[in-house]
Formats: C-alpha cells, sequence, structure tokens
C-alpha cells in the first residue's frame, strides 16, 4: 500500500497509507484529513481539493486538463505546485509522494 506524506494548513505532518486505485483526493480525506473539503466530490467543480505537490513529484502525475487549470485560477493560493487532489489518481508510482493542503480562500 503506498504511502503519502500529508502537511495540514497549520504546518503538521503526517505519513499515512492509502490503496491505490483511490484518488489522491480520497486518500487524503479517507486518513482523516477534514480540512480538504472537497466539496463537490470529485466532478471537478469546486476546487476545495487544492493541494501543492512537492517539487520532485509533479513529473510523476498526470497532465492537467483544462477544467482543472481553469478551476485552479480561481484560487488565490495557486502556485506552480498546485493540483486539485481529485485529479490525480494515487498509484504505487507515487509512494512517498508529499503533499500540503492549499489554504482555501
Ligand atoms: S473535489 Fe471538487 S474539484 Fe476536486
Amino acid at each position: 500500500m503506498p504511502t503519502l506524506i500529508v502537511t495540514t494548513q497549520s504546518g503538521n505532518q503526517r505519513e499515512v497509507t492509502a490503496d491505490a486505485g483511490l484518488t489522491l483526493m480520497e486518500a487524503i480525506r479517507d486518513n482523516g484529513f477534514d480540512e480538504l473539503l472537497a466539496l463537490c466530490g470529485g466532478c471537478c467543480s469546486c476546487a476545495t481539493c487544492h493541494v501543492h505537490v512537492e517539487d520532485e513529484f509533479l513529473p510523476l502525475l498526470p497532465p492537467m486538463s483544462a477544467d482543472e487549470d481553469d478551476l485552479l485560477d480561481s484560487s488565490d493560493t495557486r502556485d506552480a505546485n498546485s493540483r486539485l487532489s481529485c485529479q490525480v489518481p494515487f498509484t504505487d508510482a507515487l509512494d512517498g509522494i508529499r503533499v500540503r493542503i492549499a489554504q482555501m480562500d
């Protein structure tokens, strides 16, 4: 089971595991990080699953869709490491990925 290391909005860090095959959003939420609101349930329409992915893992992620890109533009905290976690499959290749839950606007 791959691991992920999640940093909360307040800076606490925790290493957790989740089943490959979930989305990154589900992997985070299923481990009790309720501050990742994911209000639309993964339909790419809310941007409340916004995370910042550490540099070294960015090349491992699937390309961003135009919808994800547009939605991220609505966030004041967007940066070059931003992704919507519901749009990222959590796979074994991402074992050890480090993400930080974005501050919500
Ligand atoms: S959960 Fe709404 S865009 Fe990801």
